[in-house]
């Protein structure tokens, strides 16, 4: 059977992601793009993963570094998930603050609401992307006092998480 591959955007985009930005080092340089596919994996041992386009430049420069950190991020980062997401902005980490995770040094963008920095296990094929699996190193998230809100993703827009 084929699949009409709109269908399959339209049908997979019923699905509602998180969002988060997957950043490293290529060298000195911060590098970082948009991930919806992030999913955690396993307790014991440590891992997450995410899934990228195997022609995804960035994601070809972050895995030189054998790191990466995930930012998760919160309801008011609409614009850190366009701006990390489009190919036409060269360098998306100008005037955004970061600091590098105490264990690979890949950067944590300020604000985001929960950072794990990982480093690089498993490259799986996954036919046109690679599945990338992250033992954590380090990890924290926002403290409960600011009620940290998530920002969603579903059916090609960003929204907000209302609890029942
Ligand atoms: C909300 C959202 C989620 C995304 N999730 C993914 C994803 O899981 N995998 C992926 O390969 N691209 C995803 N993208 C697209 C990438 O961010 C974008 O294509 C990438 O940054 C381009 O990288 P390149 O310049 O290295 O080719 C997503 C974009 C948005 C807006």
């Amino acid at each position: 059977m084929s699949i009409d591959p709109l269908k399959y955007r339209a049908v997979l985009g019923h699905f509602p992601t998180g969002v988060t930005i997957i950043t490293g080092l290529a060298g000195d340089e911060p590098v970082g793009f948009t991930i919806g596919s992030f999913a955690s994996v396993s307790l014991d041992p440590p891992l997450v993963g995410f899934l990228p386009m195997i022609s995804s430049d960035r994601w070809q420069r972050i895995r030189t570094s054998g790191a990466f950190c995930v930012n998760v991020l919160g309801t008011d980062h609409s614009d850190l998930c366009w701006r990390f997401s489009k190919g036409s902005i060269d360098h998306p980490f100008e005037g955004v603050p970061w600091t590098k995770a105490p264990g690979t040094g890949s950067p944590i963008i300020d604000g985001a609401i929960a950072w794990m920095d990982c480093s690089i296990t498993d490259v799986v094929d996954a036919g046109d992307h690679h599945f990338v699996m992250g033992l954590i190193v380090e990890m924290e998230h926002a403290t409960p006092e600011i009620d940290p809100r998530p920002l969603l993703f579903y059916r090609g827009k960003l929204g907000q998480f209302i609890p029942h």
